[in-house]
């Protein structure tokens, strides 16, 4: 459920319409839910009532500093996968202790900083790493809090771009090579191993796949155990899916989700941690764009946006289906007629959709895409030197930009030309 609902005639984020904000900070904008993002990170952790837990939210799916504040003051921790995230969860007030660190190409630096700031632990995935940060910790005389994140070997059945947790993919060590790994943790001066880590991909839409992964974590903690290791602390990772249609069968609910960790890890003895990125934030956020021209092709019609492939790339980068509506609301029964909508970049794969079925539209038009609120606004660039859209986040009848929209000097100002240049192309 969210907060993005047609009210008179006009679609709202909670109380504020739309339309009003995009008459001030003009278009494309994405706009947020807090309501949404609130209720959404709560489902979670209610799902986990009952067992020590803490839900990280995925900053890479919203790393705005308003969503990641609004987020931890409702007692969310933060999983990071660069120093860039640390800094931004850090600057947003998030303890270190709230923070976990994956990712599998952390540099020395960036361990560094976390160990300097604070870090509730390490998710490393791989034994040079491993050596790299022992010797990183060694050196600063302290020992780094880590789980090993495991490749399992599972098909979670997602679109094969953001699966993760098969054996031929980049991420986790091998599960059948875990306990010689965590033998060599053991033994390293400036690790302190706590627990086991497992992250199987994105967009999940059935809960088989997180059984079968968790079913394996749950017999390596018991085989960890009988070596020796103490582990306390499990990391079962993100990637509940959202339903991105409405017509399509919903996803499993977090507490369905909550039920299964009960069921497959929850005689451990373990903290839990889910680290769930676009069940919180992705469908607590729109893309709101107008309408340009209307063009007639062959045999078709093309609805040319103001936004781009560059501001929103799902639909380009994973053929990802996002609803497009109108802010107006249409008039029940209303005809509709296929347009293929598009956005103003150079190439061809600058296509929200194809032939997809609206209700007549005209230039000057508004129109939203929704659950764009994951790994939208994260993913955008400036390609065809079109300024990042500017955020906003609503709350009840209260809204503000959150990041406005940079100016096309400043977005020039960010490039220097050398002294020597000059007459140098002469
Ligand atoms: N934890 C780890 C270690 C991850 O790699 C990810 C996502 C998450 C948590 C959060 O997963 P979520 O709950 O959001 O599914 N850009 C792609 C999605 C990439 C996901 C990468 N990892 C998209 O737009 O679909």
């Amino acid at each position: 459920m969210d907060h993005f609902l047609y009210r008179d005639g006009a679609l709202h984020a909670e109380d504020v319409p739309l339309a009003a904000i995009a008459a001030e900070v003009g278009t494309p904008f994405y706009c947020y839910s807090a309501a949404t993002l609130l209720r959404h990170y709560r489902l979670f952790d209610e799902a986990l009532n009952g067992m020590e837990h803490l839900v990280c939210f995925a900053m890479k799916s919203n790393s705005n500093q308003a969503i990641i504040r609004l987020l931890a003051d409702a007692g969310a921790g933060m999983d990071v996968v660069s120093g860039g995230e640390y800094a931004r969860a850090r600057a947003a007030g998030v303890p270190g202790n709230r923070i976990v660190f994956s990712g599998v190409g952390k540099t020395a630096a960036e361990m560094r900083t976390a160990l300097e700031g604070g870090i509730r632990q390490f998710n490393v995935e791989s034994e040079p790493e491993l050596e790299r940060l022992s010797a990183v910790a060694a050196a600063m005389g302290s020992r780094a809090p880590i789980t090993l994140r495991i490749n399992p070997d599972v098909d979670a059945k997602t679109h094969a771009k953001i699966a993760t947790g098969k054996s031929e993919n980049k991420f986790g060590i091998p599960i059948a090579r875990a306990r010689e790994v965590y033998a060599m943790a053991a033994r390293l001066p400036g690790i302190d191993v706590i627990g086991i880590d497992v992250h199987i991909g994105s967009q999940l839409t059935e809960l088989a796949p997180f059984e079968v992964a968790y079913r394996k974590v749950a017999d390596l903690t018991r085989a960890l155990r009988e070596d020796g290791h103490d582990i306390r602390r499990l990391d079962l990772g993100g990637g509940l899916g959202i339903p991105y249609t409405r017509s399509n069968e919903a996803p499993p609910l977090p507490r369905d989700y909550g039920d299964l960790i009960r069921r497959t890890v929850g005689d451990l003895g373990c903290e839990v941690e889910i680290e769930p990125g676009r069940l919180i934030s992705g469908n607590a956020g729109v893309l709101v764009s107008e309408v340009i021209y209307l063009k007639s092709g062959e045999g078709r019609d093309f609805l040319i946006l103001d936004a781009a492939m560059n501001d929103l790339v799902r639909p380009s980068m994973y053929d990802a289906y996002h609803d497009i509506v109108p802010l107006r609301e249409p008039a029940p029964g209303a005809p509709q007629q296929p347009f293929d909508v598009v956005g103003p970049v150079c190439e061809t794969g600058d296509t929200f959709a194809r032939g997809r079925e609206l209700t007549a539209l005209a230039a000057g038009d508004l129109v939203a895409f929704r659950s764009a609120g994951a790994y939208g606004a994260v993913m955008a660039s400036e390609y065809n030197s079109r300024p990042l859209v500017p955020e906003v986040l609503v709350q009840g009848d209260r809204w503000a930009v959150i990041r406005p929209r940079p100016t096309l000097d400043e977005m020039i100002a960010r490039d220097t030309v050398p002294d020597w240049l000059d007459g140098a192309g002469a």
